[in-house]
């Protein structure tokens, strides 16, 4: 684990910033609280997250179908999915700062994750606050208001005549659009139980922890996927979906070390089995992505509040039953920032300079190549060669400063391949290519350099 400790939050973002990653939201206005904004090398490693999430769970999935479902939905849906009642975390103010916490955060971090507030009342929370003394992170004083519940949804209205508006919520979410489409999916799709739905999209929640990047934001893309199954089978496919959902993050390049299973200590009373996967942080262990038995209780209740029958007809033996769920569900900007935390590396080079290096899965790297003319005077052969390459991956092209800053440029963004353009090169037709993690370097030559890359993308 020691390597993962040259990193700080601290340094993650002034990196992410400088380097185009990810900037703080409406930076100008000095900032606003837990929104972030992907810049132009962010959004890259982002959109190539969620390529490989949709491979891997959709696409190479013959059961599994997608839908981009509305945000706003008929605010019943959030009755029914116990939203409106329910989705709230336990809050303290602290008198002296007026900085607010949760409860549940503010014992984990004093008990230093020896004690988990998952299972904890309120009133079991106050106790422990109080018996331990725990003081204000902010301001160091014991000075708490008691506990109370703060909702997360976010409330809007819609409504065209002054006066007569509905509220309506931002989707806190992405699942409900699949528990709604259940049918529609199985109708149009002829699709079988069991199958699953899938969706990346957005998701709103009034957060009030802030201070830790993009790991709890109010404004986050979720990618979840809804395994509509019979109840014998679930708890089968409960454990699939523990071992692929690692699987994956294994396949990206996380190291087994960096991440274990949580079973849920809580479960909800219609919940057969839960659990994380976490991911060792500059935070610590914090969880990634959950997978959940959630028995046959999404469908049950929006059968109940939509009035709608959803029940499956079984094609072959006419069995009509409302299908039981397994979710999978990731956040995509906590697995951006595992994913960073998990490339960033710092190298000690022979001459005495430390290296940045993110050591990216190439498929995942924000641009796939960069192209250096050696020389400016080499630059409309280099521009040559970035068209053709542009063509097939997202690259960079760089012609500013020395080529051992340049290549530093693109180690720090975690470009898997350089390709330096030299007065061979138009002799001869051959370019240098440099590799990011050995930084060992071969000749290849031009027409070589689709196909080699291709290669070494794959995910
Ligand atoms: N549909 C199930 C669901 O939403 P969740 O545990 O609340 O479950 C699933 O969220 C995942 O979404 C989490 O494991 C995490 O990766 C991500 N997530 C949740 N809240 C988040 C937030 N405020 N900011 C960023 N990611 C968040």
């Amino acid at each position: 684990m020691e390597e993962k400790m040259k990193l700080t939050m601290d340094k993650l973002v002034n990196l992410c910033k400088a380097r185009g990653l990810i900037f703080p939201g409406s930076d100008i206005y000095g900032g606003m609280g837990n929104t972030w904004d992907y810049g132009p090398v962010g959004v890259e490693l982002k959109n190539n997250i969620k390529r490989a999430w949709w491979k891997r769970f959709v696409q190479e999935n013959p059961n599994a179908y997608g839908v981009d479902a509305a945000i706003l939905m008929n605010p019943r849906v959030w009755d029914a999915s116990g939203h409106t009642q329910s989705f709230a975390d336990p809050k303290m103010d602290c008198r002296s700062c007026k900085q607010r916490f949760r409860a549940d955060n503010l014992i984990e971090a004093h008990s230093k994750g020896n004690q988990s507030a998952e299972a904890m009342t309120t009133q079991e929370m106050e106790e422990y606050i109080s018996q331990n003394k725990v003081k204000c992170p902010h301001c160091g004083n014991f000075n708490w208001t008691p506990i109370r519940q703060f909702k997360l949804m976010f409330e809007t209205s819609r409504g065209t005549v002054e006066g007569e508006k509905d509220v309506v919520y931002l989707r806190p979410e992405t699942a409900q659009g699949e528990y709604v489409n259940f049918l529609n999916v199985q109708r149009s799709m002829r699709a079988k139980v069991p199958f699953a739905i899938a969706q990346i999209g957005k998701a709103f929640r009034n957060e009030i922890t802030p201070g830790n990047f993009i790991f709890r934001t109010i404004e986050f893309e979720q990618m979840e996927l809804q395994n509509f199954c019979k109840e014998e089978s679930s708890f089968a496919l409960y454990e699939e979906f523990k071992q692929r959902s690692k699987q994956f993050l294994l396949d990206l390049g996380f190291s087994e070390q960096h991440l274990r299973f949580h079973d849920h200590e809580k479960l909800a009373f219609y919940a057969k089995a839960a659990c994380d996967i976490q991911f060792f942080s500059p935070l610590g262990w914090e969880e990634l992505n959950g997978i959940h038995h959630r028995s046959a209780h999404d469908l049950t209740r929006h059968q109940e509040f939509s009035g709608k029958n959803l029940q499956y007809v079984d094609p072959v033996t006419n069995e009509k039953y409302l299908p039981n769920v397994i979710e999978y569900s990731i956040g995509c900007d906590r697995l951006v920032l595992a994913v960073l935390t998990e490339a960033y590396d710092e190298e000690q080079l022979e001459n005495g300079e430390t290296r940045v290096v993110m050591h990216f899965h190439p498929a995942l790297a924000p641009f796939k190549v960069a192209v250096l003319p050696l020389q400016k005077n080499l630059s409309d052969k280099a521009k040559e060669v970035y068209a053709m390459l542009c063509k097939e991956f997202r690259c960079d092209y760089d012609e500013a400063g020395s080529i051992g800053k340049r290549y530093r440029r693109q180690d720090e963004i975690g470009t898997p391949f350089c390709v330096t353009i030299d007065f061979d090169t138009l002799e001869d037709g051959t370019v240098t290519i440099r590799h990011r993690d050995t930084m060992a370097q071969e000749r290849l030559k031009i027409e070589e350099l689709v196909p080699y890359i291709s290669a070494k993308i794959k995910f």
